[in-house]
């Protein structure tokens, strides 16, 4: 069973102040967490201006390395403690407290839609329109890249909970495949994926223009 929003809010709020030291050598399923930003960043290496923004910004870790004079970073998050360290780190930053999927972003809004470590957060029945949003809010061209904890098998899940410390039964952690199918059924018709970490996936998304209608039958 996943988290309430409430309780996620009050984790979050908690985790605030101490996350980035955290992060620096974590354990358990974020184990490799630094790695694995830098090699997720590389799938869009050519990225280097635009709009983007980051949904679960939390502190700013994963913003940070697409950070360059003609970007400019917007992010979300739930956690108003999340995002006052942010700010502190990121001046610059448009940072907005808000719950993904439900956003109020105009269409074609953005270059390049990312989330590191945030997708298991949203539940499982939301994630079909977590995609949707994501392609909606995206320019045409525009690339999606999703990092967190995922697993290609049911099997490979239980494997890592058997031998992770500190496992978390609350956490609803995606399949590769049926993000695979997510995304392309929002859209999406170019889809790579990278495994980053022992557990964790990325996967790189584009959106080529407006979605198509299949072809008519006469
Ligand atoms: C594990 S942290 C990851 C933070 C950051 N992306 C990173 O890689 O360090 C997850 C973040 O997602 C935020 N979050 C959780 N559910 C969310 C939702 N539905 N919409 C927006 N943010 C959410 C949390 O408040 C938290 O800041």
């Amino acid at each position: 069973m996943g988290r309430k929003l409430e309780e996620n809010k009050e984790l979050f709020n908690t985790w605030a102040t101490t996350y980035d030291q955290s992060v620096k050598k974590p354990t358990g399923v974020l184990e490799d967490y630094n790695t694995s930003l830098k090699t997720a960043a590389g799938m869009v290496d050519h990225f280097n201006s635009g709009r983007i923004l980051d949904i679960g910004i939390g502190t700013g870790n994963f913003t940070e390395l697409f950070v360059t004079p003609e970007t400019e970073v917007h992010g979300l998050d739930i956690s108003d403690e999340m995002l006052k360290e942010c700010q502190k780190k990121f001046p610059q930053f448009h940072l907005t407290l808000g719950e993904f999927p439900n956003i109020k972003y105009q269409n074609e809004t953005f270059d390049l839609v990312i989330s590191s470590f945030c997708f298991h957060e949203i539940p499982p029945n939301q994630r079909n329109e977590a995609c949707r949003e994501i392609y909606r809010i995206l320019k045409p061209n525009g690339y999606a890249l999703l990092l967190d904890i995922m697993f290609v098998s049911t099997q490979s899940r239980n494997q890592a909970e058997a031998e992770v410390e500190n496992w978390d039964p609350s956490e609803e952690y995606a399949l590769v495949g049926d993000l695979n199918d997510m995304l392309l059924s929002a859209g999406f018709s170019n889809v790579f994926w990278r495994q980053t970490a022992k557990y964790h996936w990325c996967v790189c998304a584009k959106k080529n223009g407006e979605k198509e209608d299949p072809p008519f039958k006469e």
